[in-house]
């Protein structure tokens, strides 16, 4: 899908790697409604696209996208002025600990958040982009998604779905025009560690040189969904580390918890 001119949504923009969608895709977008709770946030963030592309509308909407009410409103209310042709699906959260003493109401934040609100906004859109015969949807997934993640079991359990739900819309809309992309990111430094962290800091983090730069991440989601990839993992070494992860037997991921019990 060619980006420009479109008319984009992305989820989570109040922050990390939506705000850097936001910005690298003011330049070429006609209309981006950006979607968060914290109004204050995208509004600086309005402000700061319009100042550098005065052709482009720039639409906010507060949302709690773990209120499935709100997140049905919003799919109802998003293509009433003009049809969206891109949709981003970026809000998530991660919550660290085992699952024995997490909060029930953080567990249900997010997994409504990562996969309910994912898939009830590209149910409310995609008919439209079907019948336009234009459109793009980049999911925001994770690495988290290729492996069970002990101490991170509903995180990688929520972006397992996303991958996977990602592969067979694609499947399931080709012929269409639509590009349906998996964005996989290993570990990048925005908010996401510190609202992970709040119930149980982490132990370990990944080493730096893993790390991929938010710019980096959100440049090669949208090349992605412009050469019509099915799934990005950005950076080499990721690349590296998430196929052999992808090969291993499950049976020695089995042994290398049995070794690390306890430290979750
Ligand atoms: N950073 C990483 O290491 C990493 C790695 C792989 C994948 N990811 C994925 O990348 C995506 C973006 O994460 P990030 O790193 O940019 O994290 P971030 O800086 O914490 O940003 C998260 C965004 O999601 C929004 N959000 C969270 N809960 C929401 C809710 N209930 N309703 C509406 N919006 C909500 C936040 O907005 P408000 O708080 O204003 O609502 C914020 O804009 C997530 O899907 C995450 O899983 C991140």
């Amino acid at each position: 899908m060619k980006l420009d001119n479109c008319s984009a949504v992305i989820t989570g923009a109040s922050a990390g790697i939506g705000r850097e969608f936001a910005r690298q895709l003011a330049p070429r977008a006609q209309r981006i409604v950006l979607v968060a709770r914290r109004g204050d946030r995208l509004e600086e963030l309005r402000l700061e696209l319009q100042q550098t592309n005065p052709a482009l509308r720039v639409e906010i909407r507060v949302a709690d996208l773990s209120v499935l009410e709100q997140v049905m409103e919003l799919g109802r209310d998003l293509s009433k002025d003009q049809p969206v042709d891109f949709l981003i699906n970026n809000a998530g959260l991660g919550d660290y600990g085992s699952v024995s003493t997490a909060d029930p109401r953080r567990l249900n934040e997010m997994i409504q958040v990562n996969v309910l609100a994912l898939t009830a906004l590209t149910r409310a859109l995609l008919p439209q982009m079907i019948a336009q015969k234009r459109g793009g949807i980049l999911n925001v997934s994770s690495s988290a998604g290729f492996l069970p993640i002990p101490g991170f079991a509903v995180y990688a359990a929520t972006k397992a779905y996303v991958t996977s739900f990602s592969e067979a819309l694609r499947a399931e809309v080709r012929g269409s025009h639509i590009s349906v992309c998996a964005l996989c990111p290993g570990p990048v430094h925005t908010e996401f560690m510190t609202v992970a962290a709040q119930r149980q800091p982490r132990s370990e983090t990944a080493p730096e040189f893993v790390h991929v730069p938010v710019e980096k991440v959100v440049r090669a989601g949208l090349n992605g969904i412009e050469r019509d990839n099915a799934l990005i993992i950005p950076g080499s070494m990721m690349k590296i580390g998430m196929a052999l992860a992808r090969l291993s037997p499950i049976a020695l991921m089995r042994l290398g918890w049995r070794f690390s019990k306890g430290r979750v």
